[in-house]
Formats: structure tokens, C-alpha cells, sequence
């Protein structure tokens, strides 16, 4: 299915992204859920997938987490059911991205969906990422709060992290095909009215910690020779024990240099950003192709199909997937990234082939079974 977005992104962007929440009334016309809740519900059961149950019966806050074997139990109401990066496992899920990827695609996370009966919700929290929640089935309450760096956040249980009461900036349902968007950092909280689906697309990005711990790691797995601090203009100093402001400088300075190393921050990033932040559904070939025999399938009219939801980036005139370097032409890249099927006459030179016989080795392609 093809799902068109009614958005017009630059007064979003302008106006809300990162800034404040919005509803987008009737965002997708005449909304179809993607999934249904049997088919979330099957999925819940699977090991790779993330998901959990929270119940708030009585006033009494639980969460379990998948996979599941069974939903007995539950009863009723005030139960739902959440499961992760539904993009990468359910294609037909995955289409509900596709609008969204006129953002800049790697701070794109997944697509989290839940099925949620009368009652239920998980509670008021804040969430470290960007959001956009679009009703599917159903409808539900939202109430969302302004950012605040004061509020006071709690464990309502070990697995719930909640935030205390706040002044709602926006109380209001929203029905299929609407839009809750809800920056970083503003407290929200939704109830389901009946039963209902909700489909989270998420976007994330990393924290300064993150960044210097995971480019530190980088520079000493790919720097084996140690760069040291060096002052050969040194004079005697009054105090020997103080360690100077120019001192100090010179050792920013002397890290800076690194992170300024487009050769290393950039190559950095570039596998960094790509490794997944959840499991995908990659099966290597078993056996291995061989160039021949790999070929001679593209020859004979196999699709190549790109793994739902694999990390792919562009930087400079280099690409980057699943946490590796694509030695390929852009021109080549440009199509890896915009289409997600290939066929032989798109991959006909040597070293493209060479290249998909690698990634398709790895899992990251897969010929179409059809
Ligand atoms: C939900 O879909 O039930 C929770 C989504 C959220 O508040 O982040
Ligand atoms: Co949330």
C-alpha cells in the first residue's frame, strides 16, 4: 500500500519540529491499518522483536516483556500491547514509513506499534526522542504537557518511568489517520478510548556522552600510534604543580584535532550511525554465492530485495550500510538507497556486481523468492 501524507513540511518544520506539539487532523485520508492486532499479537511472540504488555488495572501500574506465548489473562481492558520496530519485520508495516523519509532518514529510528483495549495506555512519561503517533483504529486521548527541566519523573514500576501531573497544552481524541506529533522532552499521555492502534515513527538522535564515547572507541581501534601531548616551547613555569590555561588548551585542542579529522569522523559516523539500534531480519546466504552463479540468477530475472529497515547513509562521496563502507560509485549508491528491489540491468558492471555478491552474501539483499 501506498500511504500519502498530507503535511506541509516546511511550515511543520518552521513551526513544530523540535519546538511543540501538534495534532495533524486527517493527516492520511482514509487511513488502513497496515497490520492487524492478531498479526502484532503473532509477532509479540517472536525472540527478535521487542515488545511488551502493560496493564493498568485499578490504578495498579505492570509491565511484562515478550515474547509472549499466549494473551490469556488480560481480560478486557486497560491492557496494551507494544511492540518495536515493527518496520523491520512486517513489510506491508514498513510502507507507513516511507512518508517520513523526507527527514533526514538517519536520525530515523522505527516504527513502534501498539494495540491498545478500553482504558489503557502507559501511563504519563517523557520519552528521549521525537515522535510522530498516528491513530490507526480507534481513538484515543492525548494529553500532552509543556517541556520543563523541573518536572519530577518516578517509577510507577521497575519498567514504567512516569512523570508527576502537569498542566495539559494540548488535551484532545484523535481518529484514524491523524497525527499527535510530540517533540523530545514534552510529557504526554495517551488513553485509549476503546480498542485502538497506534503507530509510533521515531526519531532519535544521540547524546554528546554517546558520541565522544563511541568516536573514542573508533580513534583507538583505527589510530595505533599514540599522538602525544608536546610542548617544546616550554620555559620554566613559577608554579610547577599548576597546570596552565594555555596547557589546557592545548590538550583540547590536541582532541579536537581528531574529532576535526574528516578522515576519521566522517568514516566514523558513517559505520556508527548505520549499526542498528534493532534486530533486523537479516539471513545470511547459506551456502555463499558464487560471481557465476549469482550472475546468472540476476540474469534470469530475480529481484535483489534490500532488508526492511537496514541503515543506509551518504557522506560526502562515500556510503555506508549496517556499519560498513559500500565501495561503490554514487550513482550506484544514489539507487541502492531510493529503491528498495534490483534487477540484473541495474547492476550489470564488475565491480557493482562484485560488491552486491558481498552484501547479498551478508544478508543485506536477499533475491526474491517469487
Ligand atoms: C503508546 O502507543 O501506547 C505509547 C506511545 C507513547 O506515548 O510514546
Ligand atoms: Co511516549
Amino acid at each position: 500500500m501506498k500511504y500519502k501524507l498530507a503535511i506541509d513540511w516546511d511550515d511543520f518544520l518552521t513551526n513544530y519540529w523540535q519546538k511543540k506539539p501538534v495534532i495533524l487532523r486527517k493527516a492520511f485520508a482514509e487511513f488502513i491499518d497496515p497490520i492487524t492486532p492478531d498479526e502484532l499479537a503473532g509477532l509479540a511472540m517472536e525472540e527478535e522483536l521487542d515488545s511488551r504488555i502493560v496493564t493498568n488495572k485499578n490504578g495498579k501500574w505492570d509491565a511484562k516483556f515478550g515474547p509472549f506465548t499466549h494473551y490469556n489473562d488480560l481480560g478486557e481492558d486497560h491492557w496494551s500491547l507494544l511492540v518495536q520496530a515493527v518496520d523491520h519485520w512486517h513489510e506491508q508495516a514498513a510502507t507507513l514509513v516511507e512518508p517520513f523519509k523526507c527527514i533526514p532518514h538517519w536520525q530515523f529510528e522505527d516504527l513502534m506499534i501498539s494495540y491498545a483495549t478500553k482504558g489503557a495506555g502507559v501511563g504519563p512519561h517523557i520519552d528521549n526522542y521525537d515522535v510522530f503517533i498516528i491513530q490507526g483504529m480507534g481513538r484515543r486521548r492525548w494529553q500532552v504537557g509543556d517541556r520543563n527541566p523541573n518536572y519530577k519523573q518516578f517509577s510507577a514500576h521497575k519498567a514504567l518511568l512516569h512523570v508527576e501531573a502537569y498542566q495539559p497544552i494540548i488535551d484532545e481524541e484523535i481518529t484514524a489517520g491523524d497525527i499527535l506529533y510530540i517533540p523530545i522532552g514534552f510529557p504526554h499521555n495517551g488513553v485509549s478510548i476503546g480498542e485502538s492502534l497506534s503507530y509510533s515513527v521515531g526519531f532519535r538522535t544521540q547524546t554528546s556522552q554517546e558520541l565522544l564515547s563511541g568516536f573514542a572507541d573508533y580513534v583507538i581501534d583505527n589510530l595505533p600510534n599514540g599522538i602525544f601531548y608536546q610542548d617544546p616551547d616550554l620555559k620554566l613555569p613559577s608554579d610547577p604543580y599548576r597546570i596552565e590555561p594555555y596547557e589546557l588548551e592545548k590538550l583540547q585542542g590536541q582532541m579536537i584535532d581528531l574529532i576535526k579529522n574528516p578522515d576519521l569522523f566522517n568514516d566514523w559516523f558513517g559505520k556508527h550511525i548505520t549499526i542498528p539500534m534493532h534486530d533486523l531480519n537479516i539471513i545470511p546466504a547459506d551456502p555463499a554465492y558464487e560471481l557465476d552463479e549469482f550472475e546468472e540468477i540476476l540474469k534470469s530475472g530475480a529481484e535483489l530485495h534490500r532488508v526492511p529497515s537496514i541503515r543506509i547513509v551518504k557522506i560526502e562521496d562515500t556510503a555506508y550500510i549496517n556499519g560498513e563502507k559500500i565501495p561503490l560509485p554514487m550513482e550506484t549508491i544514489d539507487r541502492l538507497c531510493e529503491t528498495d528491489v534490483l534487477h540484473y540491468e541495474q547492476l550489470q558492471d564488475e565491480q557493482t556486481l562484485n560488491v552486491m555478491l558481498k552484501l547479498v552474501n551478508l544478508g543485506y539483499w536477499y533475491f526474491d523468492e517469487e
